[in-house]
């Protein structure tokens, strides 16, 4: 739940005393850590999911327009951060969702729930491990039966962890990490796809990271690189039967996965070209904006959403 002093933010000024606002120039993240995956819920200050930045950089609620009415979408790590906002500003723009998440974050999934609710659709809860290719399966076979269709595919969950050299970077991570942030984009797009029909799309998270070779997260940033390529390739597949693919490749965003994967150094440097990180908010907007008819001709392309760096491609 946003807290009670984001609710009772005016549209004129987001910031506390001196402390600049969640979307104005000179916004820090505390440094703190968390267990992975780490919990909304115990952050602060909380990641803004359903409010957006005025003009003059205070915050504004949402302004939906029905650009989603009757949609269903299935939304990968959707408890929290980017996919949580993304299940909200759906909502608002009428679609219902099913959302994935691991076991131990049922209580954020349970917050999601509750947000998508009071815009007045529906939220399915799938707690499972999205590293097996059976729950992949199992995942669209629930979605499916929840939802009767599923005309948007969110692939969004990933897993981090930082190493600062491929001398220290353990094995068994390379693995982990290709196993949660590429494989499962394959087998629920493999598995969802003979289901889709003309006007759907998926839609895949991937970072900055791709773009830029950030030399910390080797295996996350190789996972990215790969998750583009995909997009590309896929849409080429799918572009002349009207299922669109596309990618967002986000900058720094305040989730949960700051605080429980990087180290004190990289969160005291979390900012962009706009002197601040990103809210998920201003990431799930990309998501609208490709989920819904205002992206029709946008097909196999990358959004960049990362505080204005610029990237090639
Ligand atoms: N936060 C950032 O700065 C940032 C920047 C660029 C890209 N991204 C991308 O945004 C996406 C969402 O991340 P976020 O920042 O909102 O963090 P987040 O921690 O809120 O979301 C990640 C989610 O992935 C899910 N997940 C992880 N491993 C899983 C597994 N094995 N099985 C099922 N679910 C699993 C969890 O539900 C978790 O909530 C990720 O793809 C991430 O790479 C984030």
């Amino acid at each position: 739940m946003e807290t009670i002093k984001d609710a009772a933010k005016s549209v004129t000024g987001s910031g506390s005393g001196d402390k600049p606002g969640e979307f104005e120039s000179g916004f820090t993240v505390p440094v703190f850590h968390q267990k992975v995956p780490g919990l909304q819920s115990e952050m602060g200050p909380q990641p803004l999911s359903d409010r957006i930045p005025t003009p003059e950089g205070g915050s504004q609620l949402y302004k939906a327009a029905g650009k989603l009415e009757g949609r269903k979408a299935l939304i990968t790590g959707g408890d929290s951060g980017i996919g949580r906002s993304i299940a909200i500003l759906f909502a608002m723009e009428g679609a219902d969702s099913f959302i994935v998440y691991l076991p131990e974050e049922e209580k954020d999934a349970q917050e999601t729930k509750k947000k998508v609710e009071e815009y007045g659709r529906k939220c399915y809860l799938h707690a499972t491990d999205l590293t097996s290719k059976e729950n992949c399966k199992a995942v669209v076979e629930a979605a499916l039966e929840k939802m009767g269709s599923i005309n948007i595919l969110v692939n969004n969950a990933a897993f981090q962890m930082m190493q600062q050299d491929i001398k220290d970077l353990p094995e068994d991570q390379w693995i982990k990490t290709f196993n949660t942030n590429i494989h499962p984009y394959f087998y629920l797009a493999k598995y969802t796809l003979p289901h889709m029909k003309r006007g759907d799309t998926i839609i895949n998270n991937a970072s900055i990271n791709a773009y830029i070779g950030r030399p910390d997260l080797l295996d996350y940033t190789s996972t990215k690189g790969a998750i583009v390529a995909f997009t590309r390739g896929l849409s080429n597949q799918y572009v002349g039967r009207g299922i669109r693919v596309n990618a967002v490749a986000p900058g720094p965003v305040w989730t949960p996965l700051i605080p429980s994967t990087m180290t004190d150094e990289a969160m005291k440097e979390f900012t962009s070209p706009m002197g601040r990180p990103s809210q998920p908010s201003e990431i799930a907007t990309c998501f609208v904006f490709l989920a819904s008819t205002d992206s029709s001709s946008i097909s196999g392309q990358t959004l960049h959403p990362n505080g204005g760096t610029i990237v090639n491609g």
